[in-house]
């Protein structure tokens, strides 16, 4: 079986499947189309599956040029009837892995997944989940899916985890140029994960178990989250010195070693690091473990909105104004720059506690001119779709404040800064604009307002939440 696999792989002559065509899965199935497969990708949305199929794309990272190239080539094709499956060799997966409300490990899209390959797994074929997930996921949840219909694993079937380390947006590494960690059940299994990734990736790196490429994902992750953390409480107690965090961060970044640059700002979002090390701290919490960096850094980090939003509320009282009744526009709703991916993005917290306190919020975001607000209903009880205003002069100059969340690269912060009264810039992006009409309030460490009695608080000293 493995020898047979082996050289269709090698000869091309495999056909790839992709369980799930997100922001992993496209990319990824794009990539074994161009390396020579067959590639049949695997959706249960009729709307995602029929965009691909007419050659159009909905993750800003892959072309629709590439999409339809391979549809019309008969190398790529997207359905949601998952007896396609049975026709593949080897199928990666790339399916959902939120949290539950009570931030336990959601599996339903991964069990789902198995139970599709399992119903048409076939001798010979090889299965790679690649979403993020607590570790003992391939071998504890897949494994005995696959087993249950009479196929070994190692032997029949193959079976390996293989996480997926996609960075929405960077012009610089993508799939083919990050290295891909690869982990299987048995030695065989990693061989055959191997050589199907090293068809299509520059560099594949193997590791002993599929619990070990489970958890260096879970490594990676906690690391960001844990340093991210530490730079946001710096940024508190810069702002409890009346240092400046920027220069601070950026003059300790000139170390050349043992230090590794993170910036504060108003909280993580996205589908990865907000959520990823909570798949470890369960875990660990059902081996009466307590993960306390994961804890400590995830309870710093989901403060920022409720600090952000400290930071306008007291920036708007230095202007003898209250944020009920006043209009604030936050400039970028993405969890981070230059993207269109909105999951879990701290803007919409401090939407929602600015709203809670009576303000007037309008957003603005090239990559976003419309998104649905999920935390708010509408009249008729449906979720409000909230529509971005341009950044124009009027505009700037209509709010008592003007927040930035996010910091687009083509957003023209010299404009804000000369239109706005106030600015409350969470991320230094107005850093390099000269001096404008609008008084800037930092994250961390801002001067007095000239004239006033009362300088601007503390962001320590309010209280949180
Ligand atoms: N987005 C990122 O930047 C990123 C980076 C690294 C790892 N990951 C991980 O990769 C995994 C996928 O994330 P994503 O961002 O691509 O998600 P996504 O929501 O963009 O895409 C997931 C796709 O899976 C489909 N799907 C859901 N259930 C399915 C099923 N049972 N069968 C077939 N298709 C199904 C959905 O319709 C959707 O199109 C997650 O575990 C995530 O943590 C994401």
């Amino acid at each position: 079986m493995k020898a047979e696999l082996l050289s269709r792989i090698r000869d091309r002559k495999a056909t790839v499947g992709v369980v799930g065509l997100g922001y992993v899965g496209l990319p990824l199935a794009m990539e074994f189309a161009k390396a020579g497969f067959r590639v049949i990708g695997y959706d249960v949305s009729e709307r995602v599956c029929k965009l691909l199929m007419r050659g159009e794309s909905h993750i800003q990272d892959v072309p629709a040029s590439e999409v339809a190239a391979l549809v019309k080539e008969g190398r790529f094709e997207a359905t949601t009837d998952e007896s396609a499956l049975g026709r593949c060799d080897a199928i990666s997966i790339a399916v959902p892995t939120p949290l539950s409300k009570t931030r336990d490990p959601d599996m339903r899209f991964v069990q789902a997944a198995t139970e599709a390959i399992a119903r048409n797994a076939h001798p010979g074929m090889l299965a790679v989940l690649e979403s993020t997930t607590y570790p003992g996921t391939t071998r504890e949840v897949m494994q005995p899916k696959l087993e249950e219909r009479g196929l070994t694993v190692g032997k029949d079937v193959f079976l390996a985890f293989s996480p997926e380390r996609v960075d929405p947006g960077n012009p610089k590494y993508h799939t083919k140029n990050t290295p891909k960690v690869v982990g299987g059940i048995t030695e065989a299994c990693t061989e055959v994960a191997v050589a199907l990734y090293s068809s299509c990736i520059d560099t594949v790196v193997p590791v002993s178990t599929t619990e070990a490429a489970e958890l260096v994902k879970l490594l990676e992750n906690t690391f960001r989250s844990v340093n991210i953390g530490l730079v946001n409480e710096m940024a508190i107690v810069c702002d409890k010195l009346g240092v400046n965090v920027w220069e601070v961060i950026d003059a300790a970044a000139t170390k050349p070693f043992g230090f590794m640059k993170f910036t504060p700002g108003p909280g993580i979002g996205g589908h990865c690091i907000p959520l990823d090390p909570h798949y470890l701290a369960w875990k660990m919490r059902t081996l009466n473990y307590k993960t306390r960096f994961i804890d400590l850094a995830s309870e710093i980090n989901s403060e920022m909105p409720a600090l952000v939003v400290q930071k306008v509320s007291v920036a708007l009282n230095d202007d003898r104004k209250a944020v009920n009744g006043s209009r604030v526009l936050v400039v970028g709703v993405a969890y981070k720059k230059d993207i269109d991916d909105i999951r879990e993005s701290p803007a919409l917290d401090v939407i929602r506690l600015l709203e809670e306190r009576g303000a007037d919020v309008v957003h603005h975001d090239p990559f976003i001119p419309r998104f649905r607000d999920d935390d708010h209903d509408g009249p008729d009880g449906a979720h409000r779709e909230r529509v971005g205003v341009e950044l124009t002069a009027a505009e700037l100059g209509k709010a008592d404040a003007v927040v930035i969340v996010t910091d687009h690269s083509q957003i023209d912060y010299q404009q804000i800064v000369d239109d706005a009264a106030l600015v409350i810039d969470t991320r230094n992006a107005t850093a390099r604009s000269s001096r404008g009409r609008a008084r800037v309030v930092s994250l961390a460490a801002n001067p007095r307002p000239s004239g006033s009695g009362r300088g601007a608080e503390p962001l320590a000293r309010t209280t949180v939440g």
